[in-house]
């Protein structure tokens, strides 16, 4: 079956989005296409024939009565597969609005179109905190005896020993400075240290980024203290003339704090907001653009269409207890943001890189990696989980 997707087509003077589907001789033939066009529709939406084609046309849709008016083809195996192949294209549409319990797909932003948006944009330019920047346009090579390897130090201090501008992809999650049990890291400092201290690795990748690369950080901040730290780390971006690029919600459905907390009960004196996401800041040194060694992208047009939509539901790291680190982020969640922001062949730094869980996926996704942690207990583990299965990298202390 073939479908073409949500282009706006105009019947009789109405909008309609279009969904259309080849039909195979078999169900043109099914003496069932006259009832489900009969029966299947609503003031919203309709079926129509078009030679070998069914067209779908819907304005709005209320998604899970529709779910259920087409239980009644079940038992057409042909026609009922192609019927729930259409949910699944409509459920991929993500622009519309909700009104009345049904998803609006035709001018449901009506109200809140700008007239001359481009002129507008034009004149008032995009990211301005961003323009004073000097960064170098020249891309290097990452040096061989550094690519592939998990390397144990202080991330500010090996850092400096890699070029300017080496470095395709940036992703980590650095420590929260929550008071987690870190093998060989004070995770409950001051926070003006703490902060000086992130600045100054932050100021490494940003040194050795390429020019068009991006930097993902994995942050939750400290809400019972009321620190912010991602809007604290996304401002030091901005300010050294990264463009932000954007945020990603990553939802962990992990509800597992008491509604009190530090708060009020049933009281506006002081309710305590509960969170179960964390936050994916991007940012983008010097281009929006990456251009890639090889440019060749690995990402499926659903993966595409799925990761666009920048609220990812996630489950947690479980495996945590078994690799004895306090605080992993999840596989799920580094394959999303290598594949989505990196080419294949593109180099993936860590320089957080715990028990290796960036540098175990970008292996796996054929991508270069460096990983960098402070503990030598953790760069033992993430180099066991690159030789899961595979030939063991050579690594390195500094
Ligand atoms: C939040 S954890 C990262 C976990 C990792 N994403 C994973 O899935 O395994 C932060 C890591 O930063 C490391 N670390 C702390 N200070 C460091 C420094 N100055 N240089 C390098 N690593 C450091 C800690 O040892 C810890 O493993």
């Amino acid at each position: 079956m073939g479908y073409s997707n949500g282009e706006i087509v105009e019947v009789k003077g109405n909008k309609y989005k279009r969904i259309l589907i080849d039909l195979t001789k078999e169900v043109l033939e099914e003496d069932i296409l006259p009832i489900l066009m009969n029966s299947l529709n609503d003031s919203g939406y309709f079926f129509n024939l078009n030679g070998d084609k069914l067209a779908f046309l819907f304005r709005e849709i209320d998604l899970g009565n529709f779910k259920e008016r087409i239980e009644k083809f079940k038992n057409f195996k042909k026609l009922y597969k192609i019927l729930t192949e259409l949910i699944t294209k409509i459920e991929a549409i993500k622009s519309y609005g909700i009104k009345d319990g049904k998803r609006v797909y035709i001018d449901y932003d009506g109200e809140r179109k700008v007239k001359g948006r481009r002129d507008k944009e034009n004149h008032r330019g995009k990211f301005f905190y961003a323009l004073h920047h000097k960064f170098k346009k020249d891309n290097n090579k990452l040096p061989a005896e550094f690519e592939n390897k998990i390397i144990c130090g202080d991330s500010e201090k090996v850092l400096k020993k890699l070029p300017d501008n080496c470095i395709d992809l940036i992703f980590t999650s650095p420590p929260y400075n929550f008071g987690l049990e870190y093998e060989n890291h004070n995770d409950a400092i001051e926070w003006e240290n703490y902060f000086t201290k992130l600045f100054s690795i932050f100021d490494e990748c940003i040194r050795v980024l390429k020019y068009g690369g991006r930097i993902v950080i994995n942050v939750q901040p400290l809400f019972s203290d009321y620190i912010p730290i991602h809007h604290i780390i996304s401002k030091f971006f901005m300010d050294k003339g990264l463009i932000w690029k954007g945020e990603i919600i990553w939802e962990k459905h992990n509800y597992n704090c008491k509604y009190t907390a530090w708060g009020s009960w049933k009281s506006p004196s002081n309710p305590y907001l509960k969170y179960s996401w964390e936050f994916l800041e991007i940012f983008c040194k010097g281009s929006l653009k990456h251009e890639g060694e090889t440019n060749v992208s690995d990402l499926t047009s659903d993966e595409f269409k799925e990761w666009v939509y920048a609220k990812w539901d996630i489950a947690p790291e479980r495996n945590m207890e078994k690799w004895g680190h306090p605080a992993m982020f999840p596989e799920e969640l580094a394959r999303r943001v290598i594949k989505l922001f990196s080419f294949v062949g593109d180099v993936v730094l860590d320089p957080f890189n715990g028990v290796g869980t960036t540098t175990k996926v970008a292996k796996e996704l054929k991508r270069r990696f460096v990983g960098i942690d402070i503990s030598p207990e953790y760069c033992k583990k993430a180099k066991i989980r690159l030789s899961q299965g595979l030939s063991l990298f050579d690594s390195d202390s500094y």
